[in-house]
């Protein structure tokens, strides 16, 4: 199974969203990896966080780490195992070869008019690869890092979605702006980790059973 954090525009909270998913799961998959093809490395970075205070590491590998066809074979539409992938916030060959044998596609967004303009051009993208594909390629829309004072334009935004539902399905998790997102990660720690009782490891387990129940379907 092939879930992918994708977005061509950067600071979305893909790794962020990624590194504390992949660490809610983990104890559902006995193979479970996370494919870092960003070129800012956040995954692995992360990883060498924990090394250094013997924190046990999420397996996470990069692409010359790899066979990129034959690692990703072994993982599409397999429901035993589970591979993340971190898409870099980019648009590039690597990233969109990911893109299209990934069996479910998550795009973090937040709310503001330059994310609408993000998303249309993601839609182009998800557009010309659907096209090349022959099929419809649709990606599972995460609002994230949202601040619950932007009500207007959160209406303004899942118009958005709404209207171009050929490319897009709203996830009904939300994550909103919290600190322990910004702080767990400077500690090499997951929201769960640094913050056992806070909101932001509450809402990183309901997206979880949202994706999972998605995987399961
Ligand atoms: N829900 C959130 N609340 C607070 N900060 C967030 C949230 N999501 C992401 N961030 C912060 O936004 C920045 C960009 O996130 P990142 O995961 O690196 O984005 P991307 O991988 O899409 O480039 C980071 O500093 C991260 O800590
Ligand atoms: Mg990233």
């Amino acid at each position: 199974m092939i879930v992918l954090f994708g977005h061509q525009k950067g600071g979305v909270g893909k790794s962020t969203v990624a590194i504390n998913f992949a660490y809610q799961i983990q104890k559902k998959y006995k193979d479970l990896v996370l494919l870092d093809l960003d070129s800012q490395n956040s995954a692995i970075l992360f990883n060498q966080l924990r090394s250094s205070q013997n924190l046990e590491i999420i397996k996470c590998v990069r692409e010359e780490d790899i066979e990129f066809d034959t690692f990703i074979n072994k993982y599409s539409k397999n429901d035993k195992n589970l591979l993340i992938i971190d898409s870099g916030g980019y648009d590039s060959n690597i990233n969109r070869a990911a893109l299209v044998k990934a069996d479910i596609i998550i795009t973090p967004v937040g709310i503001s008019q330059i994310e609408i303009f993000g998303l249309q051009k993601f839609r182009k993208i998800l557009k010309e690869a659907s096209k090349a594909l022959g099929v419809t390629i649709k990606t599972n829309v995460l609002l994230n890092n949202v601040d619950s004072r932007s009500k207007n334009k959160l209406k303004d935004l899942k118009e958005y979605i709404k209207d171009k539902n050929a490319h897009f399905n709203l996830l009904e998790s939300v994550i909103h702006t919290r600190a322990d997102f910004k702080n767990s990660y400077g500690d090499g720690l997951t929201v769960k980790e640094y913050n056992k009782k806070g909101i932001a490891q509450e809402e990183i387990k309901e997206l979880t059973k949202e994706i999972y129940k998605l995987i399961n379907n």
